[in-house]
């Protein structure tokens, strides 16, 4: 079924007409987020379009890059899948670096500003529009699998996804995938460090849905606690080597959504899953 064509709202953002906390499953997931991410590219490159770069690997909103954490080790030379890559800054950090890099999405909207920065800058990543629950991909055919917010946080199944990304990987493999830190789920959707209270339950799985006036989901974000991650990882065989909690980096001012400096100095904001297939 076709993504839904999506009104924009004064923001150029997608409008909602509702926000339900319900079931999604992997389709209904799946088509909603296409639509929305189609829709949204523009607006949300426009936001946060500088603060990302052209060439730039950035974990999260709370200024973590590749750069100084390292935590994909060396990758000159290595075969790199990015799941969700968006317009592609870290696929082409990567490919600078010296790998050889897919770059995968599901949105064509976020692929077409992919390419015109792989045009831009003369680094050119092959881009694959697909969803990270079925990775049209071979066995072991990568290094390293890394994914900076880019589908884990948006689909249904993902144990599915993780197992996806485990059979892509050789054995020794590396996957680094950041995701919204799951204490965030309970807390208001706001920057202000004085909305810092729990409004719902921390335990509470049901997906976060926004919806048309027809009540078809147009936008679908899924909950996982810590443990339920933990389990994910350690359930299809990989091995779990470090969960990182960046910290907010000192001196940077940027907000995006609910991550703010403030905010970001009391509580996290993001989870880099750090793992590997085994030998
Ligand atoms: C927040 S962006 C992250 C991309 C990039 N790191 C950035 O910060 O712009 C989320 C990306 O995940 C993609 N995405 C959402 N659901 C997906 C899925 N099921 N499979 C693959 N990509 C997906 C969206 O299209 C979007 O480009």
């Amino acid at each position: 079924m076709p993504a839904p064509v999506l009104p924009l709202g004064p923001d150029g953002y997608p409008a909602a007409g509702g926000v339900e906390r319900r079931p999604a499953g992997a389709a209904e997931s799946a088509r909603a987020n296409r639509g929305w991410w189609d829709a949204a590219a523009p607006a949300y490159l426009a936001e946060h379009g500088d603060d990302l770069g052209e060439v730039d690997f950035l974990w999260c909103p709370e200024g973590l890059r590749e750069d100084d954490a390292h935590l994909l080790g060396d990758v000159a030379g290595r075969r790199v899948l990015e799941v969700g890559c968006g317009s592609a800054p870290c696929a082409r950090w990567l490919r600078r670096a010296g790998a050889e890099v897919v770059a995968l999405d599901l949105s064509a909207g976020m692929l077409a500003r992919a390419a015109e920065g792989n045009r831009a800058t003369g680094l050119t990543v092959p881009l694959l529009q697909a969803d990270a629950g079925a990775l049209p991909l071979a066995d072991g055919a990568f290094d390293v699998v890394c994914s900076a917010f880019g589908g884990l946080p948006f689909v249904a199944d993902v144990e599915g996804a993780l197992a996806e990304v485990a059979r892509v990987l050789r054995p020794g493999g590396r996957v680094v995938a950041s995701v919204n830190h799951p204490f965030r789920w309970p807390l208001p959707d706001s920057p202000d460090p004085d909305d810092l209270r729990v409004v719902s339950s921390y335990f509470d799985r049901r997906p976060y849905v926004e919806t048309d006036d027809a009540g078809r989901a147009v936008y679908v974000e899924h909950h996982r606690t810590v443990g339920d991650w933990v389990r994910a990882v350690v359930g299809v065989g990989l091995v779990l080597d470090d969960l990182v909690e960046p910290e907010w980096a000192p001196g940077r001012t940027q907000v995006w959504g609910q991550w703010s400096p403030a905010r970001g100095a009391l509580v996290p904001g993001t989870l880099v899953l750090v793992a590997h297939r085994p030998s």
